[in-house]
């Protein structure tokens, strides 16, 4: 059973009562609960992790060494900032897809800046909680083509 996790950063516990015009209605719990049922019906494994912390986030992805197949990871905000959380991501032996329920491209330029893009397998921006759903298929069926992780002197510290 391919083991997989759905990880959500800061400000995503409040899915749902947070700024529903803009994240939608669903709570993270419904999503996740969503997420476990499609899992089960897939033959994956799916469980979550929220935390506002970036700290907490490091923590849970450093332990699925050995144990997780793969990550769906929304970071929230980190996504824009979050170096350690780079870092982390960049010494994983498993793929990370990064997920967005909105389109970041469409909002405020300081969300245009992903500090983890060139770190991640994929990226899903803008489509809600299909995101999720769609990083999970990616992660189960694997095998995608991409290029190796880019050098330092190539990488200008992520999509701006
Ligand atoms: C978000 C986009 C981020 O810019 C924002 O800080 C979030 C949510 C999204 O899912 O669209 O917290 O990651």
């Amino acid at each position: 059973m391919t083991r997989l996790a759905v990880v959500n950063g800061p400000n995503l516990g409040r899915l749902g009562e947070r700024e529903p015009t803009v994240y939608g209605a669903a709570s993270l719990d419904e999503i996740i609960r969503a997420l476990v049922v499609w899992g089960q019906a897939h033959g994956a494994a799916v469980e979550a992790h929220q935390s506002n912390a970036e700290g907490a986030l490091i923590d849970f992805l450093e332990a699925g060494v050995g144990r997780l197949d793969g990550v769906a990871l929304n970071p929230g905000a980190l996504a824009h900032y979050g170096f350690a959380l780079r870092d982390c991501i960049a010494a994983l032996p498993y793929p990370v897809v990064e997920v967005h329920l909105t389109n970041v491209f469409r909002r405020e330029p300081f969300r245009h800046r992903l500090v983890l893009a060139p770190v991640v397998a994929g990226q899903i921006a803008g489509l809600g909680p299909l995101g999720y759903r769609l990083a999970l298929e990616a992660l189960l069926q694997g095998g995608w083509p991409g290029p190796a992780a880019p050098s330092v002197e190539e990488e200008g510290g992520g999509r701006s």
